[in-house]
């Protein structure tokens, strides 16, 4: 039996006494009345009755146990050029500050704050300022445009906001305030204040009355204490792709969260106080949120922020530098990340400019790591490359290697095995447990363990409806794959339409609701295509209306700058098509899996189901040109 075995049977023969022991990494207010109470929200709640505060574990108990010299996070900006450290201390003294901010503006525990904002420290300080206030921060992905930041105004209903007045991309300077003030002219709920980071390289103008500069409100303030929240209140909400245009906001709680983010420190990657780790993702996604800034510092680690690139600031040597530089011994990142350094540094010879022997794992997730990448990763770095598979929704690992437990044999393409916590299966579509080896929907037996969402933001129905009602008493984590003999995963793709772009996940139904909303286009299809670099890219098909003879070019070109306008630079959306007519069944449902076989370039035989195989000819030609 390996040590895997072991803990993975522990956990099974009694699941409430393994988090219960867990939770003992966590300083507690007041303990909790139940470990697992399942008469509460959607499925039931972790540490009912118990009462914590998030940013104490993060920062002040470090603080008060010796380690306030200790660096908690290195900013490290090749943008800027600046490389800062704040030590356990520093931080602490900045949070309470700019919890103090927050809280002279009227914000209360169980209030909403929207955080729109580049890779700054100021982000990760103010989310641990909303936790230290129980008050609940959302915060927006940069790379979204105006539209989509209103709506999640609009859902989360903000008493404020904070955000800077430009973010850094290669090349660019993105001003980030016009996009703000459009979106909360959009929305109709307003916030009260938004807290500004004036950033030298663009400031913005402020709006009288309801905009305060963040460094001189953070100066002005008193410090503020930590307010106790029960383990049930929410942390934040963290919206995410849906499978319709309206994002689903993914709630967090406090207790289950903290322990399970706590326990994942050294249970997967190994590490506790004092090792330095780096995940190279952004404060905007779910890897930010759990492994920027809550899992590292509640271990009491050394977390790495850091705003660049894995390739052009200023090369594909980057990764390697900041690793050598700060001593980091795990690395977190997007297999995208591993692509773009191997696309331009093949043979991995910018490594052998930097000392790396301080690295211990590299570990990938974001989208299903291609064996290629997982084997030339492994190659050029030596060290162990463990892929695992998440979601916003889960909040941490589903499956993974275990550095605690010793990691499993190397097998690229795999996401490894279940973690303590999830009881996970393949599922065919009537909801029965498939035999080891079939393919299914891989699917959680509740509950869920502690840190997953237990609900969407003020809609649990929708909760329900989503995760919860196809397979009762099971979550569908709405990906395919398959368990095999030896227990090992093996994530296939989405069932719904979810693409991954560069380890970003969007959604192909809200860039078709864009697509559709365009003067000319009487119907349209998105699908996620192959891509070399990005995993995928999105591609449009567009069926004009009768009528209209404009250039397609011209047509195209609106079609791409509409969906840049209305959901983001993120969505890379750059490839519209029109085509006469678009496949479909006989019962009038567009043939999409079918037209991304052809598009990924595979030979599809002629689907039996469908309506007008000439369609699917036709769709062949354009996607061929
Ligand atoms: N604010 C504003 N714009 C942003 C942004 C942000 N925070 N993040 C990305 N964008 C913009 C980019 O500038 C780019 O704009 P462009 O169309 O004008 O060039 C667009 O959004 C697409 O960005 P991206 O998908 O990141 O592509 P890229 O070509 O700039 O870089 C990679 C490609 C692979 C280097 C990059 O995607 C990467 O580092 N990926 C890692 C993925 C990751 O961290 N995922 C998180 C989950 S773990
Ligand atoms: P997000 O919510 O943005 O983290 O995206 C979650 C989705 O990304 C999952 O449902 C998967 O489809 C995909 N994904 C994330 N990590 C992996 C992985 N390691 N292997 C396969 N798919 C992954």
């Amino acid at each position: 039996m390996t040590s895997y075995d072991r803990a993975y049977g522990e956990w099974q023969a009694d699941p409430q006494g393994w988090w219960a022991k867990a939770a003992e990494g966590i300083d507690w207010i007041r303990p909790w009345d139940s470990v697992f109470d399942p008469s509460l929200g959607a499925y039931g709640q972790w540490f009912a009755g118990g009462m914590l505060n998030t940013c104490y574990n993060c920062v002040d108990r470090h603080v008060a146990a010796g380690r306030g010299e200790q660096a908690a996070l290195i900013w490290d900006s090749p943008m800027t050029g600046e490389v800062v450290t704040y030590t356990y201390s520093a931080l602490l003294g900045r949070i309470e500050k700019v919890a103090g901010a927050l809280a002279s503006r009227g914000v209360v525990k169980g209030d909403r704050v929207i955080l729109y904002m580049p890779m700054v420290p100021e982000a990760a300080i103010a989310m641990l300022a909303c936790a230290r206030l129980g008050a609940v921060h959302s915060v927006v992905f940069g790379g979204f445009a105006a539209a989509e930041l209103a709506t999640r105004i609009a859902d989360a209903k903000p008493r404020a906001i904070v955000s800077a007045s430009c973010g850094l991309e290669p090349g660019r300077v993105v001003a980030y305030k016009p996009l703000l003030d459009a979106a909360i002219d959009l929305s109709p709920h307003k916030p009260e204040a938004c807290l500004i980071l004036q950033r030298p390289q663009s400031p913005c103008t402020m709006t009288a009355g309801r905009d305060h500069d963040f460094l001189a409100a953070e100066a002005a303030a008193e410090p503020h204490a930590c307010v106790p929240v029960a383990a049930t209140d929410p942390l934040y909400v963290l919206y995410t792709s849906g499978t319709t245009g309206r994002p689903k906001g993914v709630v967090r709680d406090n207790g289950g969260h903290a322990v399970a983010l706590w326990q994942s420190m050294k249970m997967l990657y190994g590490l506790d106080a004092g090792d330095v780790y780096w995940a190279a993702s952004d404060v905007g996604w779910v890897v930010g949120h759990s492994y920027i800034v809550y899992a590292p510092l509640l271990r009491g680690c050394t977390s790495i922020m850091y705003e660049g690139k894995p390739v052009g600031t200023p090369d594909a040597g980057a990764f390697w530098r900041v690793i050598a530089q700060h001593k980091v011994k795990v690395l977190f990142t997007a297999p995208t990340a591993m692509r773009a350094i191997k696309q331009q540094d093949p043979e991995g010879k910018l490594l052998a400019q930097y000392d790396l022997s301080g690295l211990e794992a590299l570990f990938l997730a974001g989208e299903r790591c291609d064996p290629p990448t997982a084997v030339w990763a492994q190659a050029i770095l030596q060290k162990p490359v463990v892929d695992h598979w998440w979601q916003t929704e889960t909040g941490w690992a589903i499956t993974s290697g275990f550095r605690e437990y010793g990691l499993f044999p190397f097998l690229p393409g795999s996401g490894g095995r279940p973690c303590p916590g999830y009881d996970l299966h393949a599922l065919d579509d009537d909801g029965h447990v498939l035999p080891p080896g079939s393919s299914g929907n891989l699917s959680v037996r509740l509950p869920l363990p502690p840190g997953c969402g237990p609900t969407l933001w003020e809609n649990t129905e929708g909760y329900r409806s989503s995760y919860l009602a196809d397979f009762p008493g099971w979550y569908r984590t709405g990906d395919a794959g398959v368990v095999d003999e030896n227990g090992d995963v093996w994530v296939m793709g989405r069932t719904d339409d979810i693409i991954n772009v560069a380890g970003h996940r969007l959604s192909t139904g809200s860039m078709e609701e864009v697509l559709a909303s365009h003067r000319d286009v009487a119907e349209c299809a998105v699908i996620g295509a192959k891509d070399a670099l990005k995993g995928q890219t999105p591609l449009g098909l567009v069926v004009l209306k009768s009528g209209v003879n404009r250039p397609e070019a011209e047509i195209a070109a609106e079609l791409v700058a509409l969906i840049r306008e209305r959901i983001g630079p993120v969505a890379a959306f750059r490839d519209a098509r029109v085509v006469p007519r678009l496949p479909k069944t006989r019962s009038g449902k567009i043939l999409r899996a079918t037209i991304r076989r052809i598009a990924d370039g595979e030979t599809v035989a002629t689907p039996p189901t469908i309506e007008d195989p000439a369609a699917l000819d036709e769709v062949g030609l354009v996607l061929r040109r």
